[in-house]
């Protein structure tokens, strides 16, 4: 392989220890032999149809677009993809690769839990064993998730180091991966983390870009002005901006702004906090302290609770093709209100930080403008944030009630 091929610019790398070299080598011999193989394809684009239920709809949402300005406002609607987020586009992906690979488990880590529960249901659906790593603040926070995962019949192990989120069950599954190697491969979860896993991940998603550009073609009869998507990881955000990098459209990532710009209220790593770094085995930029350990982060959603971010992302950022702003807990809570009254349709929080930068944005742009808005997730998986928050004494009321169910045994 040549060196420059593992890297965007000067982020990327594959950083990783010894006892992993071999099970990366096989990965990337299987990886390229997959992406040639027409077959693989071919069984893959069956299950985007026949599992996940692709291609998702590019959702024209009138009212939204006219409030706003007089916009063409689309949503690309990733909830409406089997287990609710764009997570599976991947999940499904490394399952059959790992199934390729004569491989009899797999691992993931997660934060929201959409990737633990697409891996899981991924993960059935093959009939490989699955086990995920999962913060302890995430499981509690996330746990319609973790019932979710282990009604596929995954095994949800949770991570009670460092902060108890998503960076620490990185660290937890790969450290797993290092000592079960053989039969085992990780199904890492955003595009990000050691070669080949942002390639491969990324490409994994671009199903989400080339669904967009042959829609909004088909619909518009031109290209988009401008693209909104959030970004933990960025999965999903170089997934939809994959198709569209060399056109002139405006590309915008939509980073946790959280509840304050000091270290440890927000997990905005573009918006000159962060340090380049080596973190996670690969090299990116990094929300750190001065002698490199990664710092805690902030953020209402759990999926873009994370301290680095896909190295591929922080190059576009760095060279200015992708713009990347941040909105906080309380904008992102609002896209969701507003979200649903307007169009009848619940985004996931992560989502939400996407919409709401549009709904700040839209209305200085020109009219007629064409805008997307990657709704990467539904929010059904959030109603343990959202509804206390929302209908606060209510929600009281029914968890009380239904504990009291449970305890006289009427359920
Ligand atoms: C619905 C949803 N959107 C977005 C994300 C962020 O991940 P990524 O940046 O890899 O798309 C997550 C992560 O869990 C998620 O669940």
């Amino acid at each position: 392989m040549r060196h420059d091929e593992r890297y965007y610019g000067r982020f990327g790398g594959r950083y990783i220890p010894e006892v992993l070299r071999p099970a990366f080598e096989e990965l990337e011999e299987a990886w390229k032999a997959a992406r040639e193989d027409s077959d693989f394809w071919k069984e893959l684009e069956g299950l985007h149809r026949d599992f996940i239920g692709r291609p998702t709809p590019l959702y024209p949402a009138p009212r939204l677009g006219k409030e706003l300005g007089g916009h063409r406002l689309y949503l690309k609607l990733e909830g409406l993809a089997n287990t609710g987020a764009h997570k599976i586009n991947n999940a499904l992906g490394q399952a059959l690769l790992a199934r390729r690979m004569g491989k009899k488990r797999v691992i993931a880590e997660t934060g929201a839990g959409q990737h633990g529960l697409a891996t899981a249901a991924a993960a059935a659906k093959l009939g490989l064993e699955c086990e995920v790593f999962m913060g302890e603040i995430d499981m509690a926070r996330q746990h319609p998730n973790v019932f979710g995962m282990r009604m596929f019949g995954a095994k949800v192990s949770p991570v009670l180091e460092g902060t108890r989120t998503l960076t620490d069950a990185v660290n937890a599954a790969m450290k797993s991966w290092t000592e079960r190697v053989s039969d085992t491969h990780y199904i890492l979860g955003s595009a990000l983390g050691p070669h080949p896993y942002p390639a491969m991940v990324r490409e994994l998603q671009s199903v989400i870009g080339k669904e967009i550009r042959k829609e909004i073609l088909a619909r518009e009869g031109r290209m988009p002005d401008a693209i909104y998507a959030c970004v933990g990881g960025g999965s999903n955000s170089i997934g939809a901006f994959s198709a569209f990098l060399d056109e002139q459209v405006e590309l915008i990532g939509a980073e946790a702004g959280g509840r304050g710009h000091k270290p440890g209220e927000h997990a905005a790593r573009m918006g000159g906090a962060a340090n380049v770094g080596i973190a996670q085995s690969y090299k990116s930029l990094f929300l750190q302290d001065a002698d490199g350990s990664l710092l805690p982060t902030h953020s209402v959603s759990a999926g873009l609770d994370y301290a680095g971010i896909g190295p591929e992302l922080a190059h576009l950022g760095e060279t200015g093709r992708v713009r990347f702003e941040s909105v906080s807990d309380e904008e992102a809570l609002a896209a969701v209100k507003r979200t649903a009254r307007a169009e009848g349709i619940l985004p996931a929080l992560e989502s939400a930080h996407a919409l709401a930068l549009a709904y700040r944005e839209l209305p200085a742009m020109p009219p007629d403008s064409l805008v997307v808005v990657n709704v990467s997730g539904r929010g059904d998986k959030d109603l343990f944030i959202t509804a206390p928050r929302f209908d606060r004494e209510d929600w009281l009321s029914f968890l009380k009630s239904e504990v009291a169910r449970i305890e006289r045994g009427e359920v």
